[in-house]
């Protein structure tokens, strides 16, 4: 499946397929390649896909550079950058030539703002490997590193020439790693495309659960790609319809720095901020009862968090106003209307991100 993406520096392609690493080297020029490539990658996907992509394109007699990053968050870092920086110089790459970031959405981010800063802008091919990465972070063009005070707060936006997501890559996935990635995908398809969700009502056990094939990964990761998508080419700065996609991050995040960055996975954190989002909608009158017993049956399908030290109601309401979702101490937040039809509210009134928080407490 292909889906076009609308972005100042142009459109953009994102293939999705299983096999698709293969298409790299077949057709280097086709997907986006050019001059010599880069490819930065994290310590657990390079002996998985990197050694491979580097032999692939070194077959293919791209004489490619492989540089490799410790694997996780605590790599979107300056000093990370430096080191990506100085293997780019010391290989000798310019303008001109290409960054292949293969792996998941923190070498996407890392890679990105590397290809974004090196030499004022190389060119940037996505080769995401984690469902959240196919489906999320690779599509958009935000690339950032975090600073010791909060995350992604250094940054820019650096569109990349093509994203190639192989679905086939999802096999070596960790559980965890999956239901991550499905958190943004049930999330995707609550506020834009109710259909998706019915399928999910029946699909969600077997993605879960490792036991969907290829095919059965590229049409899930294709329509959510497809519908994140859509919005970002509507909204590529993010000042409108694509603030959708924050549903259930504003709680999620509180409760992910309120944690302290680590105990809940971004996906388990979004879950609990999806149970207090549809709580709030509810006792807005906005969504019925029947549509929000059916999306908590959804949500209850996901592996319970390891319990965690939970964080006190004023520590969850101190992060959610450090949150770059608030604004002159107003916080925005997204609401459902119905399954598929998610709604942005600009101000929730103190009352009800109250009862949010406590929902989310009470679900932790
Ligand atoms: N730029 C954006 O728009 C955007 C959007 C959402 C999230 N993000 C960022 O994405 C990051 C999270 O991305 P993530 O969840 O992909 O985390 P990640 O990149 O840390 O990957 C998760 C883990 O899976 C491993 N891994 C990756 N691919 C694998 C594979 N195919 N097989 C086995 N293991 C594999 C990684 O080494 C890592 O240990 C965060 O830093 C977040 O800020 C960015
Ligand atoms: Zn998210």
């Amino acid at each position: 499946m292909r889906v076009t993406v609308q972005s100042r520096a142009g459109a953009y392609f994102v293939d999705i397929a299983p096999g698709l690493l293969a298409s790299l080297a077949e057709d280097p020029a086709g997907t986006g390649i050019s001059g010599r490539v880069a490819v930065v990658t994290d310590a657990n996907v390079r002996p998985l896909w990197g050694d491979r992509v580097r032999a692939m394109l070194a077959g293919a007699g791209l004489d490619p550079v492989l540089l490799e990053v410790p694997a996780g968050e605590g790599s979107k870092t300056l000093a990370q950058a430096d080191a990506l920086w100085t293997g780019l110089i010391q290989a000798g790459l310019g303008r001109g030539d290409t960054v292949l970031a293969l792996g998941g959405g923190v070498v996407g981010d890392l890679a990105g703002f590397v290809a974004a800063t090196y030499h004022r802008g190389l060119r940037l091919v996505h080769a995401p490997t984690t469902l959240l990465a196919q489906v999320d972070s690779s599509i958009g063009g935000k690339v950032a590193i975090d600073h010791r005070l909060g995350k992604n707060l250094i940054g820019a936006f650096h569109p990349p020439v093509r994203v190639v997501a192989d679905v086939s890559t999802l096999r070596t996935l960790p559980v965890r790693e999956r239901w991550n990635g499905l958190a943004e995908v049930v999330k995707t398809a609550l506020v834009l495309d109710g259909e998706l969700f019915g399928e999910l009502e029946a699909a969600l056990p077997a993605l879960g659960g490792g036991r969907a094939d290829d095919e059965g990964w590229a049409g899930v990761v294709g329509r959510t790609a497809a519908l994140k998508a859509r919005l970002v080419s509507e909204d590529e700065l993010e000042r409108g319809p694509r603030m959708l996609l924050n549903l259930g991050h504003t709680v999620g995040h509180a409760l992910e720095a309120a944690t302290g960055h680590g105990p809940l996975t971004h996906g388990e954190a979004v879950v609990v901020g999806m149970r207090a989002a549809v709580a709030v909608s509810e006792r807005l009158g906005r969504l019925g009862p029947e549509e929000a017993r059916r999306i908590e049956a959804v949500l209850s399908r996901f592996p319970r968090p390891l319990p965690v030290p939970r964080p006190s109601w004023d520590e969850v309401r101190a992060a959610l106003g450090r949150d770059k979702k608030a604004s002159a101490g107003k916080i925005r937040y997204v609401i459902l209307e119905g399954i598929g039809r998610g709604a942005i509210e600009p101000s929730l009134p103190e009352e009800l991100l109250a009862f949010a928080i406590d929902r989310a407490l009470e679900s932790l």
